[in-house]
């Protein structure tokens, strides 16, 4: 949607994949979906260096209101228990803070869990959202018809617009269609979310194992230039594969690096979705990668793709897994560069950069290199460069012409 907002991909931090849908908040008075929660959240955001690497939303999503509207007003309620300031002065403490926030609700009749939903108040939700101050809002796609959706998500969208607030939208539309049988993927639903939403989730919920976030990972692997998918992405329109699960119990070190360095090259929001009171030294170290940011957060917004595959190649691996080159071309004419092994056996694999895989390039070029994990420079290359990649790892450079 191009209307100044998002023109770079969002950042922040999301509470679904770590604390689901918790209401018990006797039994789990630090976990639960509350007010505390998204304080404690947006407190730890700002004080340890997340909110200056970029991470400036923290979103609500799921399970956060009542099951019944207002019976005088009709409007959406926040539970009154887990919520007693009430969104709006919510919004005011993350506010202040620097922090911006994002609240959830759903297109249909009712959420994803069972909450309240949009579906036939759509201008009046709109209004209450804007008259909370909150700045993105996810809308999700449970309980509605998915014909009904061409008419609802663009409906949606004007009536976010005709309240003057800016207001990131995120729309789950795709999600709700099967991209294996062309519904989302002719490029006619692509192209009309550009122009009605900020961002959008192509694909099912991520969650926290390498074998969910590798077949997201997978999902990319889309290496012509004219798929839709990937052109549609840019300024004001993302692809959203989903939450960040670094920081959180299923991945191991160099799953995470993964994941961090792959959605840099996907364009893809930055949200977390992890306890920020309880992380890990190495994993906050990753999250806040400035160079790789930089990459993700290109002015340009490119959305990167697959190169190379020993797949592709024909240069099968015997015990399974392969290896991949992705590439991301930059503002300034440089590339970012992934080397991934997706090999679950073995020792590290030699994987190479041919010159001649980065459009524009040709074989036998000289170009320099920097590791954005090491924050090292490597020095002059001619025509090619080796790393070795480790199984279920990543390398991760920028490569320029000299
Ligand atoms: C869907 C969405 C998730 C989350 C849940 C909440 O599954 O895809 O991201 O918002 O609903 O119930």
């Amino acid at each position: 949607l191009d209307d100044g907002l998002a023109r770079t991909p969002p950042m922040g931090w999301m509470s679904w994949e770590r604390f689901l849908c918790n209401v018990d908040c006797e039994t789990y008075p630090d976990s639960c979906i509350s007010e505390d929660l998204y304080k404690r959240t947006a407190d730890l955001m700002a004080s340890e260096g997340y909110l200056d690497a970029g991470y400036d939303h923290v979103n609500i999503d799921d399970c956060w209101s009542t099951f019944e509207r207002d019976p005088v007003t009709n409007e959406q309620v926040a539970d009154p228990d887990r919520f007693p300031s009430g969104i709006k002065s919510l919004a005011g403490y993350v506010h202040d803070k620097g922090l911006k926030l994002g609240l959830y609700s759903d297109i249909g009749t009712k959420t994803c869990g069972g909450y309240l939903g949009m579906q036939d108040n759509l201008e009046l939700d709109a209004n209450t959202f804007a008259s909370w101050d909150i700045d993105m809002l996810k809308v999700d796609g449970c309980y509605q018809d998915t014909d009904m959706m061409g008419q609802t998500y663009p409906e949606l969208s004007r009536a976010l617009n005709a309240t003057g607030r800016p207001i990131i939208y995120s729309c789950s539309w795709p999600a709700y269609l099967d991209p294996d049988y062309g519904e989302a993927n002719d490029g006619e639903v692509l192209k009309e979310l550009a122009e009605i939403c900020h961002l959008w989730r192509n694909w099912d919920d991520i969650r926290d194992d390498w074998g969910s976030v590798s077949s997201v990972i997978d999902f990319w692997k889309r290496n012509s230039t004219d798929d839709p998918f990937i052109q549609v992405a840019g300024p004001g329109h993302w692809n959203d594969p989903d939450q960040l699960m670094i920081g959180d119990n299923g991945l191991s070190h160099s799953e995470e690096r993964s994941q961090f360095a792959l959605w840099a090259i996907f364009a893809a929001p930055l949200i977390m979705s992890n306890d920020l009171a309880h992380i890990s030294k190495e994993s906050k170290e990753i999250l806040l990668n400035k160079e790789i940011i930089a990459v993700d957060q290109d002015p340009v917004g490119h959305q990167g793709s697959l190169v190379w595959s020993s797949e592709g190649s024909g240069d099968g691996d015997t015990y399974g897994g392969e290896t991949r080159v992705w590439s991301r071309l930059l503002n300034d004419g440089s590339y970012a560069v992934v080397l991934q092994s997706t090999h679950s056996m073995g020792t590290a694999t030699k994987v190479k950069l041919e010159s001649s895989m980065l459009e524009g390039w040709g074989e036998g070029v000289k170009f320099t290199a920097r590791d954005l994990y090491a924050h090292e420079d490597l020095g002059e290359f001619e025509g090619e460069m080796v790393a070795e990649v480790w199984p279920s790892d990543v390398e991760m450079f920028i490569v320029d012409l000299v």
